[in-house]
């Protein structure tokens, strides 16, 4: 679906100087870029997530994994699964295996602590993992890499991320997770011990060549940028965390985890799975788990599809701090139209909704699914307007941007402190108790 976006003002890079640009005119999605394909015209089209599936090699979520992680948890599944917004996965029915025996296993993601700039679109990763959090009641590791976002920005400095790092830790901590259960951790701070061996461990199975072919590196870049995804992925495995699941490795090295990301962090984890299969620890013939992930899609920027939300770009996203009228006004003014261009043409045809943002954002954001199709069918149909369709989604932003800012004003660094503290968790779900 072609917008009126011009690829080079809108393409958002999450590293700025990162510098290995692939081709402008094909679809990238990775670690450091992503955008829709550009067409002849210059225009970015919509990402194509089937394509992604089928490159990467994961699987679609489909309505039978949908039934069974209802029959198993009890839950409805989250609006974002209902919407194939959490739509692809690595081994997640093993996950549900475990889950059902009531075996150990563990959750596992990440933030960048890139700007001080938190967006809607960076809130959906964490609120789709407090859900599971909450469903499964089973330790959460986060972690934050200050150190990927100096190593891949020729700008900031350390101090910088630094002051990043727990000003996002804030944010992270008001999406509401348990304090129990949770882990956030620095990449500067937590280095050594136990999760620098696994870093190692990791690091020493990948070759240049690998990570060549898996992130796009050249010659010119740094070896810092190199190494990281030893670092990232050396999480996935459970004895990275002693403090939470005990010292005997033993052991650990079996217990899985499922990894909520956006899918431009697949590469990652695809590597550390590679690794992780095979690893055997000390010579038997006990292997590392591999860690399974549930992918989610990007919240478009306001200009619509084909690129996400940028920290960097005001215009592009409604932010976590904005007032209600900033959001009022960014909407009105910037959301792309899938409207007709006349009151009477649009009555006549109706609105495409797959292109229009502000109804878009109503499938992130508006829980009430009977409500978000008569939205649809109105807008479709012609009988529902531009204005009235942003109206709505006006509504819906503004009540989940207060919501998130009354709980952000009650963290502090206290708070800060408890959830980032080397420390054992507490939990209910599997296994039955603590193992350590
Ligand atoms: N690289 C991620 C980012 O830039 C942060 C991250 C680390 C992460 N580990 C993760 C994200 C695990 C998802 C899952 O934001």
């Amino acid at each position: 679906m072609a917008t009126n976006v011009n690829a080079e003002a809108l393409k958002e890079s999450p590293i700025p100087d990162a510098i290995e640009k692939h081709a402008a005119s094909k679809q990238t999605v990775d670690p450091y870029n992503v955008q829709g394909e550009v067409g002849e015209d210059g225009v970015v089209k919509a990402i194509d997530y089937n394509k992604l599936i089928e490159e990467f090699g994961t699987k679609k979520i489909d309505q039978a994994l949908l039934d069974r992680l209802e029959r198993v948890t009890g839950k409805k599944p989250h609006r974002f699964l209902r919407r194939g917004i959490v739509f692809s996965h690595r081994d997640l029915e093993l996950i549900l295996d475990r889950y059902e025996k009531g075996e150990p296993f563990y959750l596992y993601t990440g933030r960048g602590p890139s700007s001080d700039s938190v967006h809607v679109g960076h809130t959906i990763p964490f609120e789709f993992t407090k859900w599971l959090q909450d469903t499964f009641d089973v330790p959460l590791v986060i972690m934050m890499t200050d150190d990927e976002k100096y190593l891949f920005s020729d700008k900031r400095t350390i101090e910088e991320v630094e002051g990043y790092c727990s000003n996002n830790a804030k944010d992270i901590i008001a999406v509401g997770f348990d304090p129990n259960k949770t882990f956030i951790f620095s990449d500067f701070q937590y280095m050594g011990g136990a999760f620098y061996k696994n870093v190692v461990r990791l690091s020493k199975h990948i070759t240049l060549n690998q990570a060549r072919a898996i992130f796009g590196f050249n010659d010119s870049t740094n070896i810092g940028r190199i190494h990281f995804g030893s670092i990232q992925g050396a999480s996935s495995w459970a004895s990275s965390f002693p403090h939470i699941f005990g010292e005997d490795e033993s052991k650990t090295v079996a217990i899985p985890c499922l990894i909520p990301c956006a899918i431009d962090q697949d590469p990652y984890f695809r590597m550390t799975r590679d690794v992780s299969a095979r690893l055997k620890y000390k010579n038997s013939n006990i292997s590392y788990a591999k860690p399974a992930l549930i992918h989610s899609r990007f919240l478009d920027a306001l200009q619509g599809p084909g690129t996400k939300m940028s920290a960097s770009v005001d215009e592009s996203a409604i932010f976590m701090r904005d007032t209600p009228n900033q959001i009022k006004n960014k909407i009105n003014k910037y959301a792309f139209s899938g409207g007709k261009v006349t009151v009477e043409e649009h009555r006549e045809k109706g609105g495409d909704t797959n292109v229009d943002v502000a109804y878009q954002y109503l499938r992130f954001f508006l829980e009430d699914d009977e409500e978000l199709e008569k939205i649809r069918v109105a807008y479709e149909s012609g009988e529902m307007l531009t204005g009235d369709l942003k109206a709505i989604c006006i509504k819906e932003l503004q009540t989940y941007v207060a919501a998130f800012q009354e709980r952000r004003a009650k963290v502090d660094d206290e708070a800060v402190k408890l959830f980032m503290t080397t420390r054992p968790l507490k939990w209910n779900g599997n296994p039955r108790a603590p193992v350590v």
